[in-house]
């Protein structure tokens, strides 16, 4: 089996990268990534000497650049985790958004037509579906909820997806998509919320929490998100969405509490700031399709993952250090000088 992985450099990919590694040695890997600014190789050291892994270093968006790799490896599958994934970074310049998320994926799939595949699998994210009430603890988003996209991410996200089940529709390409909630763990770029949190309460600088700070998103274990991408390729339905979610709904004011405990901080850090513009209120996914179906389970509870990722930035200072005090000092002062 040999699997493309895009964006395999960045969070989830690279976690995807060491997950597959482990559970299938056999499967030949191949990571498609541009290394943009969240993209680190670094993170692949583990692995990188690896004969069944290879790293081609490229733009999902270069029609050339795919139809060339396809042409040449003949993938089974292809796993798309490459594009643009910040919400506030979407505010500021959305176009590159389009360029990766809808451009890159709509190359993949004509690339995956013209040359045939298994499976092309889009990770996609519950934010495709807007926001939910917060005083309606009852509504979670399903499969059949309609897409009501608030920030240009979500937006690309969706027009994505969109494109994914056209392509299903008129072509036969045997796509699926996972559509997940709110990932942490090892590797995540310092610019999202519980790294930033993690990284800035070590450094007993401010933590800068947006509006009233109870928005709530629901916080999955990156290895979770794993295993339910790799039930989907093993057994998922063509054509099928599937929502990823462990219904571990939390305020963001508690998790930057719980982060504050943990690394025996004081609350006399934290700043509100000016809210975040189209600020979705609550994510919430109901899994219960992926559970039946599938028989896929999250096993890692929040506060062991919590515990386990606060560790991970406590062992891996080199790693972040070097995107703290590169390019990244930049946007941070962009976004967080004077708001
Ligand atoms: P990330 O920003 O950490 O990593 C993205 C990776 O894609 C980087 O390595 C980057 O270099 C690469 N990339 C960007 N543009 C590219 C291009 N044009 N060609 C090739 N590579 C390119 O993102 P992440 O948090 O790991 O998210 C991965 C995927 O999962 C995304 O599609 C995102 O929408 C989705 N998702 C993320 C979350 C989350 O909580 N992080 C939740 C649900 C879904
Ligand atoms: P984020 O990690 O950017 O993920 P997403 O917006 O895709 O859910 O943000 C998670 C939540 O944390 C979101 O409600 C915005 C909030 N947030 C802050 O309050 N302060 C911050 O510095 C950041 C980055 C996010």
């Amino acid at each position: 089996m040999k699997i493309i992985i895009t964006g395999g450099c960045g969070f989830i990919g690279s976690n995807f990268i060491f997950y597959m590694r482990k559970l299938h040695p056999n499967y030949e890997l191949l990571c498609v990534d541009k290394l943009t600014y969240a993209g680190n190789l670094e993170t692949l050291a583990p692995v990188i000497d690896d004969p069944k892994l290879k790293f081609i270093h490229a733009d999902i968006a270069d029609r050339r650049t795919m139809y060339d790799l396809f042409k040449n490896e003949k993938p089974d599958i292809v796993v798309n985790f490459a594009a643009e994934s910040h919400v506030d970074r979407s505010i500021e310049s959305p176009a590159v958004f389009l360029e990766t998320n809808v451009i890159g994926t709509q190359v993949l799939l004509d690339a995956c037509r013209t040359y045939g595949i298994e499976r092309f699998h889009q990770v996609s994210t519950d934010e495709v579906y807007g926001d939910l009430p917060l005083d309606r603890p009852d509504l979670f988003f399903t499969e059949q909820t309609p897409l009501h996209t608030s920030s240009p991410y979500s937006a690309s996200k969706a027009s994505a997806d969109l494109l994914c089940m056209a392509y299903h529709r008129t072509y036969g390409l045997p796509v699926t998509i996972s559509r997940c909630s709110n990932n942490y763990g090892p590797y995540q770029f310092p610019e999202k919320l519980i790294p930033l949190m993690i990284i800035n309460a070590l450094e007993d600088k401010p933590l800068p929490v947006y509006g009233d700070g109870l928005n709530v998103r629901d916080w999955l274990y990156v290895d979770d998100h794993c295993s339910a991408i790799d039930m989907i390729l093993e057994k998922g339905k063509i054509g099928q969405v599937y929502n990823i979610g462990g219904h571990n709904e939390m305020r963001n004011i508690d998790i930057v509490r719980k982060i504050i405990t943990i690394l025996g901080k004081t609350e006399d850090l934290i700043v509100y700031v000016t809210d975040r513009k189209g600020h979705d209120r609550r994510y919430a996914i109901d899994p219960t399709f992926i559970k039946n179906e599938l028989g896929w389970l999250p096993t890692t509870k929040f506060e062991e993952g919590i515990q386990k990722t606060v560790e991970w930035y406590l062992a891996n200072r080199h790693w972040w250090q070097n995107i703290v005090n590169g390019e990244y000092r930049h946007y941070y002062e962009r976004m967080y000088g004077n708001r």
